[in-house]
């Protein structure tokens, strides 16, 4: 064995003799030459077999070789512009390290159901392959972007024994003698650690017991929720615009080759560029009413369709303001501007994506929130941590959430949000 490297190590190593652990994605042969398509988790590379050169025996293991297979194979790094990652290898030497037989993913076409229940091979194919790196990148940037700007990141509880999002999708769970919920955001955690941080960050798994069966709807899906204080509600909307913007470019810079490999089309992710357009709920009723949309009147919350409508109107991701107080949560502020709204704003993406923020500017007067708690019907003293905050120097204060998985599906172009998280978590499937 030569010195062991990684493919994408590959261009520090040209000309030099190395050995990879790799898997084996697929093979061509003939009877003098085989092409073996490697993997190894960092990259892609072609190694060419050559049977004059490496003798009857091993030409042989080569020929023979079968789809995820394991092995770890030596030779000579070349460079290859055929090549999507610019190199190939000319093997002198193989070693199978385990034989896969049968392996059930085969490059032909298989049906969304079959390739869910292996979804534990199915994340070693190129396109989940690419799909994961492009939320690895947006999980870099996110920190980076946050670090820079001054935010500290604080980690809400996942247990927790009340619900900012209203009651209605909360996984129930026993915490002892007590009822528990699974988290469906850390907001309210993550206002209390705003007072004490000034500008905080969290990113953590979020569950939603919604029966949706839609290409946006996940059980078990990641959110960044950024809480600051002494922000109004438009400063908000510049940190969001800020964000996503910076990590759009920062997958556009770092994932060149897993967005080509997706067939992502890049232009449209190129003018990704703060600021985003903003128009009120009241507006977006009115432009659907002019796209002739008869089924919905002001109040109603929007669908898919709706927001889909919208954003189409817009090359960027646009941000609705200023939805109906009645709904939305009980912690918005109201919007002195236009009575019965709130200052609160969706970012729909554009494509058809949806809805990949939800924010708010968070009621700070202690009367106001403990009638809305009231109104919404939710036990005070299972606030009383969150009313607190509004009686020792409360402040006027902002955040909002951006779920992981619809971002992802948006900058990768991928249709459905299962294929964002690595172990979905969908309405009928907790497996694998
Ligand atoms: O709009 P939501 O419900 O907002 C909140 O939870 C606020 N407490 C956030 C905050 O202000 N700190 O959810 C925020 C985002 C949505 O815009 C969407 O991107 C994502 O979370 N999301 C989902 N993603 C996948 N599957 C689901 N079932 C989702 N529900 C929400
Ligand atoms: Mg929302």
């Amino acid at each position: 064995m030569a010195e062991k490297i990684s493919i994408n190590q590959s261009a520090d190593y040209v000309g030099q003799t190395v050995t990879l652990g790799a898997w084996i994605l697929n093979k061509r042969s003939s009877g003098k030459i085989a092409f073996l398509q490697l993997r190894d988790g960092t990259g892609f590379m072609q190694a060419v077999v050559v049977k004059e050169d490496i003798g009857e025996e091993l030409f042989k293991t080569a020929k023979g070789i079968t789809q995820e297979t394991s092995l770890y194979i030596t030779g000579v790094i070349k460079e290859d512009e055929r090549s999507d990652f610019g190199y190939e290898m000319e093997v002198t030497d193989l070693e199978i390290i385990h034989e896969a037989v049968d392996y059930p993913i085969t490059p032909k076409a298989h049906g969304t159901d079959f390739l869910m229940d292996h979804r534990h091979l199915w994340l070693r194919s190129k396109r989940q392959h690419a799909v994961m790196k492009i939320r690895n990148e947006i999980i870099r940037a996110t920190y980076e972007f946050f670090n820079k700007e001054g935010f500290t990141k604080i980690d809400p509880p996942i247990l927790t024994g009340s619900a900012p999002e209203g009651t209605s999708e909360l996984f129930h769970t026993k915490y002892f003698e007590e009822d528990a919920f699974l988290s469906q955001s850390g907001q309210l955690y993550m206002e209390a650690a705003a007072m004490a941080h000034g500008k905080v960050f969290s990113f953590g798994p979020t569950f939603r017991a919604e029966k949706s069966k839609t290409r946006r709807h996940l059980i078990e899906f990641w959110m960044i929720e950024p809480e600051m204080a002494f922000y109004e509600h438009a400063d908000s909307l510049k940190v969001q615009e800020e964000y996503v913007s910076y990590i759009v470019q920062s997958v556009l810079e770092n994932c060149k080759l897993d967005l080509k490999l997706l067939g992502r089309d890049t232009e449209k992710l190129e003018k990704v560029k703060a600021p985003f357009p903003r128009i009120t709920y009241t507006e977006a009723i009115k432009m659907l009413k002019e796209m002739d949309f008869d089924d919905i009147e002001w109040g109603d919350d929007f669908g898919a369709p709706h927001e889909t409508a919208i954003a189409n109107h817009f090359d960027l991701p646009v941000f609705i303001i200023n939805y109906p107080t009645k709904i939305k949560p009980f912690y918005m502020e109201p919007n002195e501007e236009e009575e019965g709204t709130v200052k609160c704003a969706d970012l729909i993406a554009p494509e058809g994506y949806g809805e990949i923020i939800g924010g708010s500017e968070r009621i700070n007067d202690l009367a106001l929130l403990e009638e809305r708690l009231k109104e919404h019907d939710l036990d005070p003293a299972a606030y009383s941590y969150y009313t607190d905050l509004r009686k020792y120097g409360s402040v006027p204060h902002s955040g909002f959430g951006l779920g992981l998985e619809r971002t992802v599906a948006w900058i990768s172009g991928v249709e459905h949000v299962r294929e964002t998280s690595p172990f979905p978590r969908l309405l009928n499937r907790l497996y694998p």
